[in-house]
């Protein structure tokens, strides 16, 4: 049996081979993704040549720190490539991502990419999308409208994110809701329902966005999942 940080460790490594000599690639979010950063700044050293375009400050400094270049989005032509981990999986590879509050950086960053590459333990993939809260990105203004209309949609719980006793502000200067759903039927129709909502700003649903998932499962083997 793996610990979760080894089962991270071993995909986020496993993930480098993805990045080629000479890439531009999107460089994810959180702790799985902190292992890639590890390995790709080895391999820099060793004479890989690439840059990457962050998904958030967090990544942006240890990028920096691991001495990999980076560029903004708005200086490529889009990006062939985007690894980034995630909260859930389901098994059309569906997503829920957003636990660290970087969705909306990394959504644009994964949409600007021809393939998504995602790194995640086994925990994370289940049949249905809903038991981690999704998170939601709003507007401070008015947010306790945009919470009573998520209640609306059938949401059980509808938290305001915290951090050490003060409210969480995204990097883009927003607020985080996590969204108690437990079970989400119908992800892509829901959505668009959040999206009508003025106020919201992004979700952390990533609809037909991943093309491979790769999973470190509880035995140290790695699964690799095709959309
Ligand atoms: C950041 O906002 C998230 O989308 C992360 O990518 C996601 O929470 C996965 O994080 P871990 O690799 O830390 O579990």
């Amino acid at each position: 049996m793996f610990s979760q940080e080894e089962l991270k460790k071993r995909v986020g490594t496993y993930a480098a081979d993805y990045v080629e000599q000479g890439m531009t690639i999107g460089l994810g979010t959180g702790s799985t993704v902190y292992w890639l950063i590890q390995e790709l700044s080895q391999r820099v050293q060793q004479g890989l040549q690439i840059q990457i375009v962050p998904t958030s400050r967090q990544t942006q400094t240890l990028a920096n720190e691991a001495g990999i270049t980076i560029v903004d989005l708005n200086d490529t032509n889009g990006l062939m490539l985007t690894i980034d981990g995630a909260d859930e999986v389901d098994n059309e590879l569906n997503l829920i991502k957003g636990g660290g509050g970087a969705l909306l950086q990394e959504k644009i960053v994964a949409a600007a990419s021809k393939e998504l590459i995602i790194i995640a333990d086994g925990s994370k993939c289940v049949k249905k999308l809903g038991a981690f809260p999704l998170p939601i990105e709003v507007i401070p203004f008015g947010w306790k409208q945009v919470q009573q209309k998520i209640i609306g949609l059938g949401c059980a719980e509808v938290v305001l994110r915290e951090r050490n006793g003060q409210t969480f502000v995204s990097d883009h200067g927003h607020y985080i809701l996590d969204c108690h759903f437990n079970v989400i039927e119908k992800p892509l129709s829901l959505n668009t329902s959040l999206h009508d909502i003025p106020g919201v700003v992004e979700t952390g649903l990533f609809i037909n966005m991943a093309d491979i998932v790769i999973v470190g499962t509880e035995d140290g083997k790695i699964e690799l999942k095709h959309a």
